[in-house]
Formats: C-alpha cells, sequence, structure tokens
C-alpha cells in the first residue's frame, strides 16, 4: 500500500491529489511565482531530517515576494511552523526536497499589472535523493545561454519565470554530452551553474561571483563562504572571474541545495587542475555534509530537526 502524503495550500493541510489549481492561473502562463528548494538531509543515526536553512530559506522566499508584488499571511516563522508540522505529517524518514511556491493565483490570463491579482501559497515535500551524481567530478559546458541581467528579471530571488534560461542551460549541456553548463553574464563574465552556484581555487585562494554578477545568492554558497572562514581560516573573494580563469584554475566546485556541494572536473573539454577532486574541494565537502545532517555541532543551528510521526 502506498503511503498517503500531504500538502499544504489554502491555509491548510490537503492530501496531494487534491493540491490543485485551474488552467487559467496566472503563474502558470506568465511565470510570475516565487519558489524555494529546501532540502530535508535524512539522519540515521538520530532517525530525524534535519532540514537546512529553514528559515534562511523563507526569508529569500519572502524577498521573492516583496519584488513580485506578493503578500502572504505569514512570518518566516509562520513558514517554518507550516512546513515541519507537514513533514511531520508525511512522516518520511529519508531525504526529502520541500518545495514552497508563492504564485499569482488569479484565474484571469490576459492581466499584466501585479498589483491587481490575487496571491496563493502551496508547499509540497517529495522524497528525494542524488539531484546530481557527485560522487565523481562534473563535466561542465559553457553555456550559449547568458545568464539575464538584473535589469531584466531580478536574479537575486528564485523567480519562477527566470528558470526558462537555466532550463535552456541544462538541457543544452545534456544533449552535448556534459551533466551541468556553466552560465556567463552578458559581459562574459562568469555567473554560476543552471541551479548552482560556483566557486574557484588558485594558488590557495577561494573566489566566487559576487551579488552583482546576477548570481542567486544562494544559501549553500553563504554556509560554504561561512565554513570555509570559520573551520578552515579561508576567507572567499566575491569578485568577477573571467571564462578563462576556470581553464587556469586548481579547483571548481559548484554548491545548491538540490547538487549540494560538487567538483567540477572538465570545463569545455579541459581538465581543471588534476580533473579530480581537489584537496580543498574535498574538505569543504567533508564539513558540508556532516553539517547539512545536523552532525557538525558548531552549526547545530543552521538544522531543524524533524521526527517523522506520520499520520
Ligand atoms: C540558479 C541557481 N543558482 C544557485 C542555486 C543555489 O542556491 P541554494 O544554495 O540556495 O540552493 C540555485 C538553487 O536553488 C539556483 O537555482
Amino acid at each position: 500500500m502506498t503511503q498517503k502524503t500531504w500538502a499544504f495550500l489554502g491555509g491548510k493541510q490537503v492530501p496531494d491529489e487534491d493540491a490543485k489549481v485551474g488552467v487559467k492561473t496566472h503563474a502558470l502562463h506568465y511565470g510570475t511565482a516565487v519558489f524555494e528548494g529546501i532540502r530535508g538531509n535524512w539522519n540515521e543515526r538520530l532517525g530525524k531530517v534535519s532540514i537546512f536553512r529553514l528559515k534562511e530559506h523563507y526569508e529569500r522566499l519572502l524577498r521573492g515576494c516583496k519584488i513580485l508584488r506578493i503578500e502572504l499571511p505569514y512570518s518566516a516563522d509562520d513558514l517554518c511552523k507550516i512546513t515541519t508540522d507537514l513533514l511531520e505529517k508525511n512522516g518520511f524518514a529519508q531525504d526529502v526536497y520541500i518545495r514552497p511556491l508563492a504564485f499569482k493565483g488569479q484565474e484571469l490570463v490576459a492581466n499584466l499589472n501585479l498589483n491587481t491579482l490575487d496571491d496563493e501559497f502551496v508547499l509540497v515535500i517529495i522524497p528525494f535523493g542524488a539531484y546530481i551524481d557527485n560522487s565523481r567530478p562534473l563535466r561542465c559546458q559553457t553555456s550559449s545561454w547568458r545568464r539575464p541581467m538584473d535589469s531584466s528579471m531580478p536574479t537575486g530571488v528564485k523567480i519562477s519565470g527566470l528558470y526558462t534560461t537555466s532550463i535552456l542551460a541544462k538541457t543544452e549541456a545534456i544533449a552535448a554530452g556534459f551533466d551541468e553548463a556553466i552560465l556567463l553574464n552578458q559581459d562574459g563574465s562568469v555567473s554560476e551553474g543552471s541551479g548552482e552556484n560556483l566557486f574557484m581555487i588558485r594558488d590557495g585562494v577561494i573566489s566566487t561571483p559576487g551579488e552583482t554578477d546576477n548570481c542567486l545568492l544562494g544559501i549553500t554558497r553563504d554556509s560554504v563562504i561561512q565554513l570555509a572562514k570559520d573551520q578552515l581560516g579561508l576567507d572567499v573573494v566575491q569578485r568577477h572571474i573571467h571564462r578563462s580563469e576556470l581553464y587556469l584554475a586548481d579547483e571548481v566546485f559548484l554548491t545548491g541545495t538540490a547538487a549540494h556541494l560538487t567538483a567540477v572536473g572538465e570545463l569545455d573539454n579541459r581538465a581543471i587542475g588534476s580533473g579530480e577532486t581537489g584537496p580543498i574541494t574535498k574538505q569543504l565537502q567533508d564539513l558540508y555534509f556532516s553539517t547539512v545532517v545536523g552532525d557538525n555541532d558548531n552549526y547545530s543551528d543552521w538544522c531543524t530537526m524533524v521526527t517523522p510521526s506520520g499520520g
């Protein structure tokens, strides 16, 4: 028998099969929605799911709502509680992906004025394993698609319509036999992966594109910056990065909630360093994985531990 699963829609928990919206929904036609991707990591030793940096995800969601003029009747704390209650109710004793979506729910398609559209919120939770195979370094391709400038589309938050670019880039990379795409900015500097931030290590210095490089301000990115500084004594420099610097880097890695922390072994058929996971990447990977499951006592406040009850 398959277990009954639950979503949150219209202010209450409902069976997944009843969490539906109509075909005229504005967000379906125009991408007028803001979402988050949050991971719950199963900790076998503790018998709990560790939700990584839950409140920070909702703070970013609410920043996106502000830009898209979506008004939710919930604070970040309310959204955290809605999430932990739903996770408990679903009873998943495994890794999960938590997907809240704040959207323009009005059933009117021909209206481009955000101010006159109704707002809705839905939350779903699904069992989730690896998004990308991070047991080996990735083979990446510089995409022919460029990351939009913030002046065309707000890039620091997760607005649904923005993801068309990521989807085109990822699809192109996979079709060409690569694992992942690296997107450049309009000026040719490096922005990020299709769903990950990018870090480069050269001569022991870690660099990553900054906020004005049109990348998403990733929560994993922020965690890695803090872990590198506090646990390894390494500052991360935020600056413009040229494409060719990546070819000459000792190590490159990608970070994201879905992709975790994954080494890049090759870019455009050129090996990065030795082509293997480099020593600093490996150290950060180990720290990151122990932290997200709630096993790094220095960062236990980053993890919301939930015991699955079910029913
Ligand atoms: C375009 C993009 N960049 C970077 C990231 C990484 O962000 P985070 O670490 O908050 O998941 C994501 C993932 O959500 C993303 O979609």
